[in-house]
């Protein structure tokens, strides 16, 4: 598998491209950032801290360092830290450097060099793909297959817009563009990530392995992992992104999906950013996204697992 990561990394964005990299038989080809859970700056940062610590060498690309329409997006400080790798003390140098070209250019320049090949996995508000798609409007039809993470299916959201997830209220006019310009993409929504958590057995397991990447996993995550154990809504150690870049890597662990329209919401005053799904077809508009309701949380776990070890 060729892949593309766009990420706005984020302790979660952080793990799951771990997990790319130490998958076999998938080469990251370029990541690409955007500002979402913090600003690009730190994004880029922070990717090359992952990079560092797993010895891979990717090109890394600077992405839009805001959404399409400003106004709206704020840091999630709360999850992620001010850093958005949850405070990070270990070695912080790296000698990374951006390529030349901007995120979204480079999004064309790959797809145009190879139609079909890639597989793009979007952990972050879909900026630059909405980008893409506008500097060229071929490109939703040269990426091999899209996955992102974002959306809410049933209203359940996590932002002060109490039925938008963060991705997609940080940037509700990109999910707009892409989701109407790609012909399919595949949706891990807020709601399958509440319900495919680790047990924090699980996590405590993980955190304990001893290996310099299980070290790095234990403290990026500690002060998500205080945050998070406040809330009883929240059933245990949460994966957005890692579950996102899970079935991708491993499409074998969807359980269930559901081949839907999918639309979102630009103007509501307490909804703008929820994603709006066709689940009876009363739209008559033609099916563009396959939504991921179960998957084998135990494979994630195995994924995990041999990643840390
Ligand atoms: C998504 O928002 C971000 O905070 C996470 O990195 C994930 O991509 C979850 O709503
Ligand atoms: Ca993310």
């Amino acid at each position: 598998m060729r892949l593309i990561i766009d990420t706005d990394a984020g302790v979660d964005d952080a793990q799951a491209i771990m997990l790319a990299l130490a998958h076999p038989g998938v080469r990251v080809e370029a990541i690409t950032t955007v500002t979402g859970n913090v600003h690009v700056d730190k994004v880029v940062h922070n990717v090359f801290t992952v990079l560092d610590l797993m010895r891979a060498r990717v090109p890394v690309y600077r992405g839009a360092d805001q959404p399409l329409v400003p106004g709206f997006w704020e840091p999630e400080e709360r999850v992620h830290g001010a850093d958005g790798l949850g405070g990070y003390r270990g070695e912080r140098q790296t000698r990374g450097k951006t390529e030349p070209e901007a995120a979204a250019v480079a999004l064309v320049r790959l797809v145009n060099q190879a139609p079909g090949a890639y597989t793009i996995v979007a952990l972050g508000p879909l900026t630059n793909l909405a980008l893409a798609c506008r500097l060229d409007p071929s490109f939703p039809d040269k990426v091999g297959a899209l996955v992102f993470m974002g959306g809410t299916i049933s209203a359940l959201g996590n932002t002060r817009n109490l039925t938008a997830e963060f991705n997609a209220f940080c940037d509700p006019e990109a999910v707009l563009v892409t989701l109407d310009a790609f012909p399919a993409a595949t949706m891990l929504s807020w709601e399958t990530t509440l319900k495919h958590s680790f047990s924090w057995q699980q996590y405590d397991t993980l955190a304990g392995l001893g290996t310099p990447a299980a070290d790095f996993f234990h403290a990026i995550t500690t002060s998500t992992v205080q945050f998070l154990r406040q809330f009883r809504q929240v059933p245990g150690y949460l994966l957005p992104d890692p579950l996102a870049m899970a079935i991708t890597l491993e499409p074998g662990l969807i359980v269930e999906s559901q081949h839907l329209y999918v639309t979102v919401e630009l103007q509501g005053m307490l909804t703008r950013g929820q994603t709006v799904v066709d689940y009876m077809g009363i739209s008559q508009r033609a099916p563009n996204v396959h939504v991921v309701t179960a998957l084998n949380t135990a494979g994630v776990y195995d994924l995990f697992y041999r990643m840390l070890s």
